[in-house]
């Protein structure tokens, strides 16, 4: 059984450093395309089977130490009510957007066993197939991030959306947030409850608040988001992207771990916040277009400062892009496993 991510997690030091990255299941591997060619993105999320296969082949090609349920954020909110589809170059697109408080009166509340029973058989399916090789990671988006594509109605450059109504109907905007956080707490803890070791919470979008907007508007949902988490046993994961500013207030969010993006060097993250926490990320995915001795010296960089921290997980600032070549995601997951053994 290899554990050395939930030691990591819990601040152990490990040899080596255990690796997964975000977005490790996906486009540029030709075993899931291949999958993807018979099903759209949502049947495959769906369908435990295909879900459990997808989430699988990069534990086997890439020998990651960590597997991240497939599926997706935006999940949850089409079963509270919201109507979601992806559509091919547009992203996900959620419709009607919800922008009044009569668009909000038609979302509800779930109950994670009947509403997206799908979620919870794939994590039982893939904790018997794993058989205790790597522990699996469950999911799901953090309030701000979720209400963002619930108001935009997709995704967005200028947010305009959502701050309108943060900053006009801010009563509106913190009663879809309430929702969503209870609906959120809901849906990790019948994760863990199904069999995910380890839950991350993805806030993608949180990074565009300044800070006095930040710990109104979206930290104190995360907060409460954690502290219900918090006697379930397993670590908790908070990921905020492009949240170099917000350090400290991320760090308030009590996770056990938190994740940079590559634009927060971790020695910086160890200066402001102390060398007590443990920190997950965070080499730029572009890296691994660099020929293959640039690619080392970056990753040596990463783990050389993971080492300041108390625990480091190696992973990417941000998603694998569809581009990269896979064998270049496994030739970054050989030398980060060989550089920190
Ligand atoms: O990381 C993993 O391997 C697990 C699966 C996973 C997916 N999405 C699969 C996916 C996870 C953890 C997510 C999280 C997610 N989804 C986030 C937070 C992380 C981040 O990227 O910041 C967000 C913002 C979303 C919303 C979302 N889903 C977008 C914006 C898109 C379209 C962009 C794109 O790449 O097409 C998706 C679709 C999506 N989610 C795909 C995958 C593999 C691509 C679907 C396909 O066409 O096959």
């Amino acid at each position: 059984m290899n554990d050395n991510f939930l030691k990591a997690c819990r601040g152990e030091k490990t040899s080596p450093v255990p690796v997964w990255f975000m977005r490790q299941a996906g486009r540029y591997l030709p075993e899931y395309q291949k999958v993807r060619g018979n099903h759209d993105f949502l049947t495959l999320c769906k369908t435990p089977e295909l879900a459990a296969e997808v989430t699988i082949q990069p534990i086997d090609i890439l020998g990651v130490d960590a597997a991240i349920l497939f599926s997706d954020i935006l999940i949850p909110l089409e079963a509270m009510g919201a109507g979601l589809s992806f559509e091919e170059g547009r992203g996900p697109v959620l419709e009607p957007p919800v922008r009044s408080r009569d668009d909000f009166r038609k979302l509800h509340s779930i109950d994670p066993v009947s509403d997206v029973p799908f979620v919870l058989e794939t994590i039982r399916i893939l904790r018997k197939e794993l058989e205790g090789r790597v522990p699996l990671i469950g999911f799901s988006g953090a309030p701000f991030t979720l209400a963002s594509y619930l108001i935009e109605g997709g995704t967005t450059k200028s947010f305009l959306n959502i701050k309108k109504m943060m900053y006009g109907a801010p009563d509106l905007f913190a009663s879809i947030m309430d929702l969503i956080t209870e609906v959120t707490i809901s849906y990790l803890n019948a994760q863990i409850e199904a069999g995910a070791q380890a839950v991350q919470v993805f806030d993608t979008w949180a990074g565009i608040l300044p800070r006095a907007e930040y710990s109104v508007h979206a930290l104190p949902y995360v907060k409460r988001i954690m502290q219900a988490l918090s006697d379930a046993g397993v670590p908790r994961i908070y990921f905020v992207y492009d949240g170099g500013h917000l350090m400290d207030l991320i760090k308030q969010a009590g996770s056990e771990v938190m994740g940079l993006d590559w634009r927060t060097d971790i020695s910086m993250a160890v200066r402001h916040l102390g060398s007590d926490i443990v920190v997950q990320g965070n080499l730029d995915p572009c890296a691994m277009f660099l020929p293959e001795d640039r690619l080392r010296e970056k990753i040596a960089a990463i783990l050389e400062m993971g080492r300041e921290a108390r625990g480091h997980i190696f992973n990417l600032g941000h998603g694998v892009l569809p581009e990269i070549p896979p064998e270049k995601v496994k030739l970054a997951v050989d030398i980060a496993h060989e550089l920190s053994s």
